[in-house]
């Protein structure tokens, strides 16, 4: 039997990945503080996004979660929120098209600060400081002065957090997202690119689509659901201190919930049963997420989900599965079978990015974008096979013409790398890798549908 769960709960258990902080009164006094900040998001918004998370799980929606692996102090600027939104925006419309089913919307933004680490230090020369680890923790610089945690990190991140957050409900709610302007989400650098050219072609149908809409009384302005949108948000659930402080009662269900994002994940590194961050998700009603990586076993992964599950909430848990292009094929369908199995209900969800990153030959940390693209064909067909759901995907991505992934149509190459390098962590798809995923994707996701429901195959393709 579990011992009783508390928002402090996890303090008592093992725990790995934790900054060593020089003042834990400050630290102490920074998250009393934070406590007394109003919530990031509600209860009820959290509950929403469990709900749709349902609906993929038994196969009617489907899943598009993205964003920076680091959100940087930084790269804090309106247009980066805004570039990110219309990729992402476009990217949905691509795989609403596609899919025919609802596409649930959820950015790893406006929370996503904290880096779990290979190593607790890096070392260049003689010099050894510890690792960055996020600028919620610390800065990326190698100095003794940035690369100590320091608490009041925290209160920027929530300040950033709240307004990104607020912006990022203004657009969806306040007229961006309208399907009547489909067309300006195309970025100036995407106009000439071939995904660029697509979206464009695809774009005329919808707004030809919507015309004839109008002319039958269905207009964006008599119909929200053509007008506004919804982004939900999440981040690994990684410095519980800070989550622990966001962590509120709700007033309507007497529960508790972490209100520093809609759906939090458990790291690849992080997902002991028995350790402090399995503990303190257990607690919180969000939608949680694992991610499962090649060390995972499906025994374990069963322990997991009873632990965090015991009530087979349905979308509750997504399985961020993470391999690798040269694994998934072998790890994936044992995961898949034993979950089958215990009977349990989960949404099955692709991230390409963390089991295929390499070294270039020039010392960057790359991804080939051919990896990518065959780790989410192969998550794709390996559910086709099995019969299951393949419910979403988790991309890291931007909405910037940065040059951090190999490959693609616009043949990023080694030597390229340097050009536009901006990650503060892990490389990142950029805007026009990302919408060719995007088309990609249809293509797999309408594969799915017509293997169901063979009556439309007679409908014209999507693209
Ligand atoms: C991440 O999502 O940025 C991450 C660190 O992933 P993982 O825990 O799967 O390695
Ligand atoms: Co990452």
């Amino acid at each position: 039997m579990p011992t009783p769960w508390t928002p402090d709960s996890w303090r008592s258990k093992p725990i790995i990945q934790v900054p060593e902080y020089p003042d834990p009164i400050v630290l102490a006094d920074t998250e009393a503080k934070l406590a007394t900040f109003p919530p990031l998001v509600f209860a009820g918004e959290a509950r929403d996004l469990k709900k749709r998370l349902a609906a993929v799980a038994a196969g009617d929606a489907f899943l598009l979660q993205g964003g920076d692996c680091a959100e940087s102090f930084a790269e804090h600027r309106a247009d980066n929120i805004r570039d990110f939104l219309r990729v992402f925006l476009q990217m949905a419309v691509v795989l609403t098209y596609a899919a025919s089913m609802p596409i649930v919307k959820v950015g790893r933004i406006a929370g996503q600060f904290a880096k779990p680490r290979s190593a607790d230090i890096e070392k260049k020369g003689d010099v050894t400081l510890p690792s960055y680890r996020g600028d919620i923790i610390n800065g990326p610089e190698f100095t003794p002065e940035a690369r100590t945690p320091d608490p009041q990190r925290q209160i920027e991140a929530y300040r950033q957090s709240a307004a990104t957050l607020n912006l990022l409900r203004a657009f969806t709610s306040g007229g961006y997202a309208d399907l009547e302007r489909v067309h300006q989400w195309t970025l100036g650098f995407l106009a000439d690119s071939p995904s660029g050219q697509r979206f464009s072609e695809l774009a005329d149908r919808i707004s030809e689509t919507i015309g004839f809409m109008r002319a039958c009384g269905i207009t964006s302005e008599s119909t929200p659901a053509l007008r506004t949108t919804t982004v939900y948000t999440s981040h690994e659930a990684l410095l519980l201190g800070f989550e622990q402080a966001f962590t509120r009662l709700d007033s309507t269900s007497g529960e508790w919930y972490g209100t520093s994002g809609h759906m939090l994940w458990i790291g690849d590194r992080t997902r002991q049963p028995d350790h402090a961050h399995v503990e303190y998700c257990r607690g919180i009603r969000n939608p949680i997420g694992i991610k499962c990586g090649p060390s995972l076993e499906p025994d374990t992964l069963i322990k997991l989900l009873d632990f965090l599950n015991p009530k087979e909430e349905p979308g509750r848990i997504t399985l961020i599965c993470r391999y690798g292009s040269d694994k998934v094929e072998k790890a994936l369908p044992k995961l898949i079978r034993g979950v089958q199995k215990a009977g349990r209900n989960v949404v099955w969800s692709c991230d390409p990015m963390h089991g295929n990153t390499i070294t270039s030959a020039s010392n960057f940390k790359t991804r080939p974008f051919d990896r990518i693209l065959s780790e989410v064909d192969q998550f794709f067909a390996i559910h086709r096979a099995e019969g299951t759901h393949a419910g979403g995907v988790h991309f890291e991505m931007t909405g910037q013409n940065v040059t951090e992934c190999t490959g693609g149509a616009g043949a990023i190459s080694d030597a390229d790398l340097s050009d536009r390098y901006n990650t503060h962590c892990d490389p990142r798809l950029n805007a026009d890798q990302s919408l060719e995923l995007a088309f990609r994707m249809a293509e797999s996701i309408k594969a799915e549908r017509l293997a169901h429901a063979p009556d439309l195959a007679s409908r014209p393709a999507a693209e």
